[in-house]
C-alpha cells in the first residue's frame, strides 16, 4: 500500500457582496468532487475556504443597506455557507478574510516582504470624489466617451465603441456614488516589487504547477515585462490597516489569498494533531492545491507564489484553472433568467443533478462549460435514473425473493473484469480532473451492465422452475456491478451514495480495486433518485427572472431603491408593461423611529390607501411632502421591512443625499390614474 498523501485544497474565496450563483458552483463542485475522491482513496485531504470580505464594493454595499460592513459580511457568510452545504460541498473549514488569523498572517507576510526590500512606496495621482471624500477606481466613474461621445460610459472603457482610455479622458465625468465631478488628488501608495521575481516566476510557471495553456498565457506577460503591484488603498476602506502606516489599507487582493492560510490556521487551532507549519512551512512536503477560475490567474500564479517564496512559506503544488459557465451557450443573463443563484436552483432541483451534469462536462482544461438546460434534463434522466439506478431496481426484487442474500458465483467473469479493470483508469481521470472522461467510462460500464441484464432477462427465466440459482447469480452480479458504479460515482453523488450504502448494507470503499461481495445480505430497495422534471427547470428560470426584479426586496433594508450599482439589462416591452405605475396623493408623511433614511408615506390611490416606506429622508422633510402628487409602483409585491409592511414604491430620481427628487406629475393628474 502506498503512503497516504497529505493534501490541502482550496476553492477561491467568494466575495461577500453578493450571492453564490451557478458560476461559482462550477468551481466548488469541481473542487469538492476532487476532495471527496481523495478522501475516498485514503488520502488525508483537507478542504478549506472562506468569504473574501474586504474591499470597497463590500463597504458600499453595506452602506447602501444601512448596515455595518461587519453585519453585511456576517449575513453573507451565513447565506454562502447554507448554499454550499445544500450543494453538498464538504468544506472542512469555512472562515473569513476579516479574521484575526488573517490579520496576523497578512501583517507577517507584508513585514517580511518589506524587510526584504520588496515593498516600494510613491505618490500617485488618482480621481477623487470630493463629496464622498474617497478615491475612485475607474469603474466608479462614468461620463461621455471621448471617442464616440456615447453617454454614461465607465471610466476605463466604452461599451458602445469599445475604446479604452483612462477616466481622466471622459467628458463630463461623474462619480457613480455621489454624482460629483471627480477631482484629482495625490496620495502615497505601496507597491509590491513584482518585477524582481521575473526569473523566479519564469521558472515556477514552467515547473508543473500549472496547465500548459495557463503557463503559455503567463509567458506572454512575463516576456512583456511585469509591473509593480499596487497593494495599498486609502481610507475609507474596509480591510486591514497596513502596519506602521495610518489611513492606509491592504488592497483586498493582498490579503485575499492569505485567507487560505488563515482558514487553515483557524482549523488547526481547533483540530488536534493538525499543524500549520506542516502544510505552509517552507520545507513542507505536503501538497497544496488551489482551484480557481480563469479570471484570477495572475493573482494566484504570479503575485501569490512570489509573495510566498519571499516570506518564508511554501508555494502551491498546483493551481488548477477552470473556465466560465455559460447557460444555453450564452453568458448568464439576468433578463433571460439564466443568471441563476444557487438558492434559486436549490428551491427547484436536486443538487446532485447539477453535480453530475457539471462532472459530465468538466475537463482539466480552461474551456468554458455550458449548462444547456435541455441537455441537462436529458442527460441526468438517461444516465443516472435510467442507467445506473435502474440496475439496482431491476435486480433487487429477485434477490429479496430469494432470501436477501447475494450469491458468490460470478455469473459473467469477463464482464466483471471490465468493472474491476476500470478502477485505476477512472481513479486516474478523477486525479487528473478529467471528470467528463470518468463519467463516460462509468456510463459505458452502466450500459454494459444493463445490456447484460436485458439479455439474460431474469424476469423471463424466473417464470420457469429450476432457474432459481441462475436468476440469483445474474441479479447478484447486477447488484455487484451497481455497487461498483456507485463507488465510482460517490465523489459526485454523496447523497445517493449514502442511500446506496443503506440499500447495499455496506460502506462504499475505493481504496483498492473492487471485490465481489460474496454471500452478503442486502436491504430492501427504495428508489434512489427521481427524474428531473422539465417544468421544474422552467420554474427555476422564471424565478431567476423574478429574483432580479425583486432583488432589492430580498436583500436591502432601508434605502433599497437608491441602489447605485449600474442596473439592468435591456428589457422587453412586456416586462415594462408589468409595472403598474399610478399617480398617488401623499396624504401623510412621517418620520420612522430608528430609521436613518426612511419616511413613512400614506398614499392615496383614489379610494385605496397604501403604506409605503421611502428612503428619501435625506432630501425631504415630511411636511414638504404632504399634499403632493407623486408616481408609485402600485403592483409591487408588499414587503415586510423592519418597520412594517411596505406596499409599493414611490419613484424618485437623483444621485442621493440631498439630491433626491420625487416625481411630481403635472396638475390635473388625479390619484389612481395609470401612468404610461
Ligand atoms: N474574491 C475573489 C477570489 C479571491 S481568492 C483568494 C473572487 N471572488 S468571486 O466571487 O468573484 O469568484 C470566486 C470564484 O468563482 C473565482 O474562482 C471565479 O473565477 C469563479 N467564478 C465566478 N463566476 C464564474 C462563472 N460565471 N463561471 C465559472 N466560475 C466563476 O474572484
Ligand atoms: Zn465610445
Amino acid at each position: 500500500m502506498t503512503k497516504p498523501r497529505n493534501i490541502l485544497v482550496t476553492s477561491a474565496l467568494p466575495y461577500a457582496n453578493g450571492s453564490i450563483h451557478l458560476g461559482h458552483m462550477v468551481e466548488t463542485i469541481q473542487t469538492d468532487i476532487w476532495v471527496r475522491f481523495q478522501k475516498m482513496r485514503g488520502n488525508n485531504c483537507i478542504y478549506v475556504c472562506a468569504d473574501d470580505a474586504h474591499g470597497t464594493a463590500i463597504m458600499l454595499k453595506a452602506e447602501q443597506l444601512g448596515i455595518t460592513a461587519e453585519q453585511q459580511i456576517a449575513n453573507i457568510s451565513e447565506e454562502h455557507q447554507a448554499d454550499f452545504r445544500d450543494f453538498l460541498i464538504g468544506f472542512d473549514n469555512y472562515h473569513s478574510t476579516h479574521s484575526e488569523e488573517n490579520k496576523e498572517l497578512a501583517s507577517l507576510i507584508y513585514t517580511r516582504l518589506k524587510e526584504n526590500g520588496k515593498i516600494a512606496s510613491r505618490e500617485i495621482t488618482q480621481a477623487y470624489d470630493p463629496e464622498k471624500e474617497m478615491f475612485l477606481a475607474d469603474r466608479y466613474i462614468k461620463g461621455t466617451c471621448p471617442k464616440c461621445k456615447a453617454d454614461d460610459q465607465y471610466g476605463d472603457n466604452c461599451d458602445n465603441c469599445g475604446a479604452t482610455y483612462s477616466a481622466t479622458d471622459l467628458i463630463n465625468p461623474k462619480s457613480v456614488y455621489s454624482g460629483a465631478t471627480p477631482v484629482t488628488k495625490e496620495s502615497t501608495h505601496f507597491f509590491f516589487r513584482l518585477p524582481e521575481f521575473t526569473d523566479f516566476l519564469k521558472q515556477w510557471t514552467r515547473a508543473g504547477h500549472l496547465q500548459d495553456e495557463v503557463a503559455n498565457k503567463l509567458a506572454e506577460w512575463l516576456d512583456s515585462g511585469l509591473q509593480e503591484w499596487d497593494i495599498s488603498r486609502d481610507a475609507p476602506y474596509f480591510g486591514f490597516e497596513i502596519p506602521g502606516e495610518s489611513g492606509k489599507y491592504f488592497y483586498v487582493w493582498l490579503d485575499a489569498p492569505i485567507g487560505y492560510m488563515a482558514s487553515f490556521k483557524n482549523l488547526c487551532d481547533k483540530t488536534d494533531g493538525l499543524n500549520f507549519e506542516d502544510y505552509w512551512g517552507q520545507d513542507s512536503q505536503n501538497e497544496l492545491y488551489h482551484f480557481i477560475g480563469k479570471d484570477i490567474v495572475n493573482f494566484h500564479a504570479l503575485f501569490w507564489p512570489a509573495m510566498l517564496s519571499d516570506s518564508g512559506f511554501r508555494t502551491p503544488t498546483k493551481v488548477c484553472v477552470h473556465g466560465f459557465l455559460t447557460v444555453n451557450g450564452e453568458k448568464m443573463s439576468k433578463s433571460r433568467g439564466t443568471f441563476i443563484n444557487a438558492r434559486t436552483y436549490l428551491d427547484h432541483l436536486n443538487p446532485e443533478y447539477l453535480r453530475y451534469y457539471y462532472a459530465s462536462k468538466l475537463t482539466n482544461r480552461v474551456d468554458d462549460l455550458d449548462f444547456n438546460l435541455e441537455d441537462f434534463v436529458q442527460k441526468v434522466n438517461s444516465d443516472l435514473v435510467n442507467k445506473v439506478v435502474n440496475i439496482a431496481s431491476r435486480s433487487a426484487g429477485f434477490i429479496k425473493k430469494a432470501g436477501g442474500i447475494l450469491s458468490s458465483n460470478v455469473e459473467n467473469p469477463e464482464l466483471w473484469n471490465k468493472f474491476t479493470a476500470a478502477s485505476e483508469v477512472i481513479a486516474n481521470y478523477y486525479e487528473e480532473r478529467e471528470y467528463s472522461k470518468a463519467m463516460r467510462e462509468i456510463m459505458a460500464l452502466a450500459d454494459a451492465a444493463n445490456e447484460y441484464i436485458a439479455e439474460k432477462a431474469p424476469w423471463t427465466l424466473a417464470k420457469e422452475a429450476g432457474n432459481e440459482q441462475l436468476v440469483k447469480d445474474i441479479c447478484s452480479q447486477g447488484i455487484n456491478m451497481f455497487n461498483v458504479l456507485m463507488t465510482y460515482l460517490s465523489p459526485v453523488l454523496p447523497t445517493t451514495a449514502k442511500a446506496a450504502e443503506a440499500f447495499l448494507n455496506l460502506s462504499l470503499d475505493w481504496k483498492a480495486a473492487p471485490e465481489y461481495l460474496g454471500e452478503h445480505e442486502i436491504n430492501k430497495f427504495k428508489p434512489l433518485m427521481t427524474r428531473v422534471e422539465g417544468d421544474k427547470v422552467e420554474a427555476m428560470v422564471d424565478a431567476s427572472k423574478e429574483t432580479i426584479q425583486a432583488k432589492p426586496e430580498k436583500k436591502q433594508d432601508e434605502n433599497s431603491w437608491l441602489a447605485k450599482e449600474p442596473v439592468a439589462d435591456e428589457i422587453e416591452f412586456d416586462d415594462f408593461a408589468k409595472v403598474d405605475l399610478r399617480v398617488a396623493l401623499i396624504k401623510n408623511a412621517e418620520h420612522v423611529e430608528g430609521a436613518d433614511k426612511l419616511l413613512r408615506l400614506t398614499l392615496d390611490l383614489g379610494g385605496e390607501t397604501r403604506n409605503v416606506f421611502a428612503g428619501i429622508k435625506s432630501a425631504y422633510a415630511p411636511e414638504d411632502l404632504i399634499g403632493k402628487h407623486t408616481v408609485m409602483v402600485a403592483n409591487l409585491k408588499p414587503r415586510k421591512m423592519k418597520f412594517g409592511m411596505s406596499e409599493g414604491m414611490v419613484l424618485a430620481a437623483g444621485p442621493g443625499k440631498k439630491d433626491i427628487y420625487i416625481l411630481e406629475p403635472n396638475e390635473g393628474a388625479q390619484p389612481g390614474m395609470r401612468v404610461m
